[in-house]
């Protein structure tokens, strides 16, 4: 075991951090005062192949492994978690489920188009009364009776890039009566006939990442946009899920590493009772604990990717390993920050230090993608072997 990066590896977390710094830096800001998404910094990051890290060139990806999705996911967060949040959603959840379970057409089609970065991709899962218990959405998928396509009726909400996303990744029951084994995956065209946006969600952070409700009223999706077969798509969206929620935990590092940062700096600049506050052993202490638990963090999201990298070897499910990465980087991110803000004092809390919005930013990194209630019900009930 080592902890050297592969020459890859430290290319991509290089062409990440440069991008991170001269182009989303000087203005996440704005994007977060504006709530504007940034679609012109999303197709530069495309070309950059930071929106299909782990997709072979065959498909217009940049043909890396999960270690480096990981680092370049650190190093965008660190700068605007909201970019990081489009570039997660495009690498993990859409392009990953098509890869795993795609055909050879859906992979050309779909995955070349996001991981270019040339369209956005989503994925919807969530519905106005079904969030953690995903199983029980309403959305519905009926075969038509030559067997050419499905007509789906759906109701989906939370949905990230939703109002500038070309193709979603969608669930909805074929089989009602089936539970979690009726439901099926789609892949969706949103300039189809059929398909509309909903109400746009105003945010507490991560406010440059648009999210919307959709809807599907009788939407034909032909046969060949099926992703995996007939009553398959739980498994599909779960194990999407084990792999977002590496990446969920490498946006918290980054936003924890960016609010470290501003207090170490703060803490070497800034004088009170005639000294730097960094003298002080409630400030020392505050570092010391800031540090410890962001790098134990970024050990943890590293391991869960190491896994997801075995995994593609060995076959073996990395379920709990990304929800611990989840979990802790998650809780560790918005502790970081709230102690960030403390240590600004009165400037933490003010618009005009970047403190406050990673503080704000964290706090999803603790909800989307399973809540950590979830994670550690997963984690409890995958130890205990009990239910
Ligand atoms: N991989 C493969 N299969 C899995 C799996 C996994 N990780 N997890 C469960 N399954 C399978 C089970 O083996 C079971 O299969 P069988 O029927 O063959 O036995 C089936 O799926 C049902 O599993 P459970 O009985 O465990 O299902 P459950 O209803 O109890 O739910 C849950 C499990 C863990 C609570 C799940 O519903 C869950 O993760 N909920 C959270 C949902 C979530 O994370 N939503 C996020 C939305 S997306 C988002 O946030 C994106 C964004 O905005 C950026």
């Amino acid at each position: 075991m080592h902890f050297r990066l592969t020459e890859e590896q430290q290319m991509i977390q290089d062409t990440a951090r440069d991008f991170a710094r001269s182009e989303i830096a000087p203005v996440a800001a704005e994007f977060d005062a504006s709530g504007e998404f940034p679609l012109e910094n999303i197709r530069k990051m495309g070309e950059l192949g930071l929106m299909g890290i782990e997709v072979s060139d065959a498909y217009g990806g940049a043909g890396l492994d999960t270690i480096g999705y990981v680092l370049a996911m650190i190093e965008i967060c660190a700068a605007d978690a909201a970019h990081g949040t489009i570039m997660s959603v495009n690498n993990s959840l859409f392009c990953n489920g098509i890869l795993k379970y795609g055909s050879e057409e859906q992979k050309q089609k779909y995955v070349r188009a996001i991981a270019t970065g040339a369209e956005i991709g989503a994925y919807a899962l969530t519905e106005p009364q079904s969030g953690s218990d995903a199983s029980t959405m309403k959305s519905r998928a009926v075969l038509s009776e030559d067997g050419s396509h499905y007509v789906i009726n759906a109701r989906k909400s939370w949905i990230t890039s939703g109002p500038y996303a070309r193709y979603l990744v969608l669930f909805a029951s074929t089989d009602p009566e089936a539970g979690s084994r009726g439901i099926t995956a789609f892949l969706i065209d949103t300039e189809k006939e059929g398909f509309h946006r909903g109400k746009t969600e105003p945010k507490l952070g991560i406010r440059a990442s648009a999210t919307c409700e959709i809807e599907l009223t009788d939407y034909k999706c032909a046969i060949e946009d099926r992703l995996g077969e007939e009553g398959q798509g739980f498994k599909i969206a779960m194990s999407v899920l084990d792999a977002g929620r590496i990446g969920i935990a490498a946006q918290a590092v980054g936003i924890a590493q960016a609010a470290y940062d501003a207090s170490l700096s703060y803490a070497r600049e800034r004088k009170a009772f005639g000294r730097e506050i960094g003298t002080f052993q409630m400030i020392q202490a505050k570092i010391a604990d800031m540090k410890t638990r962001l790098e134990a963090a970024r050990l943890l999201t590293l391991r869960a990717a190491w896994a997801k990298m075995e995994s593609e070897r060995t076959g073996a499910r990395i379920t709990v390993d990304g929800s611990m990465a989840k979990l802790f980087a998650s809780e560790a991110a918005m502790w970081i920050a709230h102690q960030a803000v403390q240590l600004h004092g009165g400037m933490g809390y003010s618009k005009e230090m970047p403190v406050e919005r990673y503080f704000r930013d964290a706090k999803i990194t603790e909800i989307y993608e399973g809540t950590s209630e979830i994670q550690r019900m997963v984690i409890a009930r995958t130890e205990t072997g009990l239910r």
